[in-house]
């Protein structure tokens, strides 16, 4: 079928929908108690990623619950390490941690194999196209290439990501090299998943807010304007949001420095500005994550300043940031009623 019932593709190509379609970044995770219990049937969190079966059922179970007019692949942005051999290992209580990497191992990486690696996940992205409702929008997406590297630095997540911001200062070249690498990887990688039966991708730069103005542009702009124009090359109906959380006032010029269809908007942007951005072309987000956990008031106020000031654009309602495991479901549920009631 056509893209023309897929109201996120629709929102993507600048239409403005009333009510605005939704999805919720991390929307499959730990607050869902159906997902805690495939996770603990699955083995490991990467044997989660790795398994068709589970991680189909996994990002079904919010459509079911809820509807979203979106579903994302469910897998991680360290799988692209974990293709690298980075012994990416993801333990309770200690999030993601993998063998931090040097000059040396930066310049003896070798980026090819890595799509074959995770043939897994495109089995997934095959899957679940057949299996989703015709009208919901099927997302793939993958890490950008400095918030990626800051793990791969690191070795583990960080505060403020100072390994990685030290690491490029002193080692220009290598820094560069590896973000010219990933970039090239997601790209093929963001290509398979379209191949698959993903109808858009989405690149996370999570940590893009910890840049300075020279850094966001280097480590940050280049390397998804990079994605984006290889992925346009070949795919030129591929539709891409890109979401750089943090970057503020930054944000004025990023969708058209990278190319990017849309933009996902973190909850500091104040809605004045966003609405600025909206001029250009559509948004996605950005209620905070903790109006959801909070429910009730906090959670409707939130809501219906995002419809008041976006909602008459084009717009894909969202979280400013993924959804925290102590968010309670039924406050979602009442998130989706909200949104879907608005009359404009
Ligand atoms: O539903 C979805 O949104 C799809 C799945 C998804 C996950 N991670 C599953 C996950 C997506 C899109 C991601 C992206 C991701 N992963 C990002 C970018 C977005 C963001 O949240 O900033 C980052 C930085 C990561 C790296 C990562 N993975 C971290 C820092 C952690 C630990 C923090 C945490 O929430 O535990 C993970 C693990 C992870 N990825 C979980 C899930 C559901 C929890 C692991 C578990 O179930 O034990």
């Amino acid at each position: 079928m056509s893209d023309k019932r897929r109201k996120i593709m629709r929102a993507l190509n600048g239409e403005t929908l009333t009510p605005p379609p939704l999805w919720l970044m991390r929307q499959a995770g730990r607050y869902l108690p159906e997902y805690r219990e495939t996770r603990a049937k699955a083995g490991s969190f990467l044997e989660l990623c790795y398994s068709p079966e589970h991680a189909v059922e996994v990002t079904l179970q919010p459509i079911r619950r809820y509807g979203f007019d979106a579903a994302i692949l469910f897998s991680d942005i360290l799988v692209i390490p974990d293709a690298l051999k980075r012994n990416v290992r993801y333990t309770e209580g200690h999030g993601p941690e993998m063998d931090p990497i040097d000059e040396t191992g930066i310049r003896a990486l070798k980026g090819d194999g890595v799509v074959e690696y995770l043939a897994p996940v495109m089995e997934t992205v095959r899957r679940l196209r057949s299996e989703l409702p015709e009208e919901t929008t099927l997302l793939g997406f993958c890490g950008a290439p400095w918030t990626v590297a800051t793990y791969m630095i690191a070795g583990h997540g960080t505060p403020d990501q100072a390994p990685a911001r030290l690491f490029a200062y002193r080692y220009p070249k290598a820094f560069e090299h590896l973000l010219t690498l990933l970039a090239d990887i997601s790209a093929d990688y963001l290509v398979a998943q379209i191949d698959a039966g993903a109808d858009a991708v989405q690149i996370f730069d999570s940590w893009a807010g910890v840049l300075g103005e020279k850094e966001f542009e280097a480590f940050a702009v280049k390397p998804v304007a990079r994605i984006i124009a290889s992925i346009k090359a070949r795919r030129p109906q591929a539709k891409i949001i890109a979401f750089a959380k943090g970057a503020g006032y930054l944000l004025k010029t990023y969708r058209q420095k990278t190319g990017a269809d849309a933009i996902g908007l973190d909850w500091s942007v104040p809605l004045a500005f966003a609405k600025e951005l909206q001029q250009d072309g559509p948004v996605q987000g950005n209620l905070d994550p903790m109006r959801v956990v909070a429910g009730g008031k906090a959670l409707k106020d939130g809501i219906d300043d995002i419809l008041e000031h976006l909602g008459h654009g084009p717009l894909i309602f969202n979280l400013g940031h993924g959804i925290t495991p102590q968010a309670d479901p039924s406050h979602v549920a009442a998130l989706v009623e909200r949104v879907r009631g608005w009359k404009g």
